[in-house]
């Protein structure tokens, strides 16, 4: 690999210091003496976002109480911060709104697709998809009773089992575990050939990697807030519904804030005309003030810049890694250095749980996926090359001591 035959020492400085985003890392609050490596579950607090959402709550509740509704627009905001992720996204400002988590959002719009798609039945996606994907149109197909099923095929075969009955083929962009990408133009045109409709959701794909909805002819999408967009725990989501769509599809959550006159209170449902009708209850605005505050940020960002650093720390990663924990046991999963990735690195080991709490108490913190995956979350907005290496280091001592079977690290935590 390359980086072996090279001083890691000198070539990393050399490479930090020429980062174009390293100016970034200051926007962002970060504990001393953690690398962290989780920004595509959990992303970093952006410095500007406490005195945000201290202002919404001061200013705009505190003082401003009820009236905020209109004077500082919160009735607004799911379109307005769903305007400003279009342009993250590639799409236009009135096809994207924020709204709820990413698990709802994929049920209003499978469930609208398959409504649109009479006559076809099947749900397609692929094997090993994020589970609440899956599990919504278990769901979905379950409340409908009326003969929908989801059909699982891996991903080189997905195409060829687009047939008459699919009405919808649903994929996760970057995958959760390995970061194996899609080419969403190409399986939106395979399956829009064939009479179905695509919902990507792009949970780690949104302030990650380029993105080109339109260009690429999407139908539909979700995708999580609270990742890469450092929109906060429990972010709200946002979901993008091509124009094209806007006046064909329903969701199926009919709530007051997607009727298209919420303040009549009349008695029957009129969904709003345009992307509103996407949306159901009403906003948590405080949560989404947070999740502005992380959108600003990134629309301040050149993504093919994020892209090129990604991909250059993704591969330094994988080199080292390689080059000195191998030997270990450690395998590199998804894709090999060189192809199409998303913003994560993912290695495999049966001690990974136990390796990654023992990493988590070095100040090294990512993640971990059942049943041996240990997941590291790349965000070149506040991670250094040098975190790459001291993260490397960290991982190798822990490999070469065995400091990872002390009994804590054996302990089971909640959330993994
Ligand atoms: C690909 C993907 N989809 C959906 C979700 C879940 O989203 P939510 O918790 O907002 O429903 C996640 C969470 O990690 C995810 O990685």
């Amino acid at each position: 690999m390359t980086i072996r035959t090279v001083s890691p020492t000198a070539d990393i400085a050399a490479l930090d210091a020429a980062d174009a985003l390293a100016p970034f890392r200051e926007k962002f609050t970060l504990p001393d003496g953690v690398i962290y490596l989780d920004g595509n579950s959990l992303g970093a607090l952006p410095v500007d976002t406490p005195s945000r959402v201290a202002g919404v709550m001061h200013d705009e509740w505190g003082t401003g109480l009820i009236r905020s509704w209109n004077s500082a627009d919160w009735i607004g905001a799911p379109q307005r911060v769903g305007a400003k992720l279009a342009r993250l996204l590639g799409a236009k400002a009135h096809e994207v709104v924020v709204a709820d988590s990413t698990s709802v959002n994929l049920y209003k719009l499978i469930v609208a697709a398959l409504g649109a798609q009479r006559g076809r039945r099947v749900v397609l996606s692929e094997p090993g998809n994020f589970p609440t994907d899956l599990y919504m149109v278990e769901t979905a197909a379950a409340t409908l009773g009326a003969g929908h099923r989801l059909e699982l095929a891996p991903r080189d075969e997905l195409v060829s089992r687009i047939g008459d009955d699919t009405a919808l083929v649903m994929l996760t962009h970057v995958h959760y575990k390995t970061a194996d990408l899609f080419d969403m133009a190409a399986i939106t045109a395979a399956a829009q050939a064939k009479g179905a409709l695509v919902l990507w959701d792009l949970s780690h794909s949104a302030g990650a990697v380029p993105l080109a909805l339109n260009a690429c002819n999407a139908d539909l999408a979700v995708g999580c807030g609270y990742k890469f967009l450092n929109g906060g725990p429990g972010a709200p989501a946002f979901l993008f519904v091509a124009e094209r769509h806007h006046a064909t599809l329903q969701s199926p959550l009919g709530g007051w804030m997607g009727h298209a006159r919420p303040f009549a209170f009349v008695d029957g449902y009129e969904p709003a005309p345009g992307i509103a009708r996407f949306l159901c209850g009403t906003p948590p605005i405080l949560a989404v003030a947070a999740l502005e505050s992380g959108v600003d940020l990134h629309l301040t960002v050149d993504m093919q810049q994020v892209a090129a650093k990604s991909r250059a720390l993704c591969e330094l990663f994988i080199d080292l890694v390689d080059a000195r924990c191998a030997t270990y046991g450690v395998t590199l999963v998804g894709p090999p250095r060189g192809a199409p990735r998303g913003s994560h690195v993912s290695f495999r080991h049966p001690e990974g749980y136990a390796i990654m709490q023992a990493l988590i108490a070095s100040g090294v913190i990512g993640d971990f996926r059942a049943p041996d995956i240990m997941r590291f979350g790349i965000t070149p907005l506040y991670l250094r090359f040098a975190d790459i290496a001291a993260a490397v280091d960290v991982l190798e001592e822990v490999l070469r001591t065995g400091a990872w079977r002390a009994p804590a690290y054996q302990v089971r935590h909640a959330v993994t």
